[in-house]
């Protein structure tokens, strides 16, 4: 099952609500909200007011991404805002393991995301008690960028050591998809799609959302 997750870092934010309820309309299945401190990356984005002000329009999956220097020093926060999964990056300060049973002791999905050089190995000691692995395919910190193709090769690894282990851990894939890449995606193991430019940017959300879950179908897991 493919699951696609705008991420509104790309949406016109004067009429936020309106994207947002746009989103739902035209097929999504989780909203991405990228939060960024200007310390674990170079960009500032928004907080936890925003995304408690979002959660009154839209009843679409929050799909909060952390890239936060100090996730535990706001986890309470995120969780009160309304998110149903929190990602943090396991390049982030603080104790992972601590944080993710504090995520899931909330009742909110938990994550670990992994940057273009991180390896995938890293995750592998949390793998059993994540619900989802954030594969970064851009180097964190700004939308539209390029994707870095060779971060798949993670996605298929954790893939084939998800199904070794009888787990059902989704894998999803940030940064730089779009239409004409999104099956490469698939074919590697992904099940969560994050687009920002690619969906937000079009004067046709919905079919772009289609097309790219058609895509996926297309293309599954090739092994
Ligand atoms: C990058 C963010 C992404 C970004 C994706 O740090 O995590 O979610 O918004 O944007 P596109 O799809 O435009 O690359
Ligand atoms: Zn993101």
């Amino acid at each position: 099952m493919t699951f696609i997750s705008p991420s509104v870092l790309a949406c016109d934010f004067s009429h936020l609500a309106d994207e947002v309820i746009k989103m739902e309309s035209a097929g999504a299945d989780y909203l991405h909200l990228d939060v960024m401190d200007g310390h674990f990356v170079p960009n500032i984005s928004f907080g936890p007011s925003v995304i408690s002000s979002v959660r009154k329009v839209s009843r679409l999956l929050f799909d909060v991404h952390l890239m936060i220097s100090e996730p535990a020093k706001y986890l309470d926060n995120f969780i009160r805002a309304g998110a149903d999964i929190i990602t943090l990056h396991i390049e982030s300060e603080g104790n992972i393991g601590e944080m993710i049973d504090y995520i899931k002791e909330h009742d909110v999905r938990a994550s670990l995301a992994i940057s273009p050089k991180t390896p995938y190995e890293a995750v592998l000691p949390y793998l059993d008690k994540l619900d989802m692995v954030l594969v970064m395919t851009v180097e964190p910190g700004f939308g539209g960028q390029k994707m870095i193709p060779e971060t798949l090769d993670k996605c298929r690894a954790l893939r084939r050591e998800i199904t070794k282990r009888g787990l059902k851990t989704n894998i999803e894939v940030d940064g730089g998809i779009n239409e004409e890449n999104v099956w490469l995606c698939s074919s590697n193991g992904a099940n969560v799609i994050v687009a920002g430019s690619a969906i937000f940017g079009s004067h046709k959300p919905r079919s772009v959302i289609s097309k790219m879950r058609a895509e996926c179908d297309l293309h599954p897991f090739a092994g």
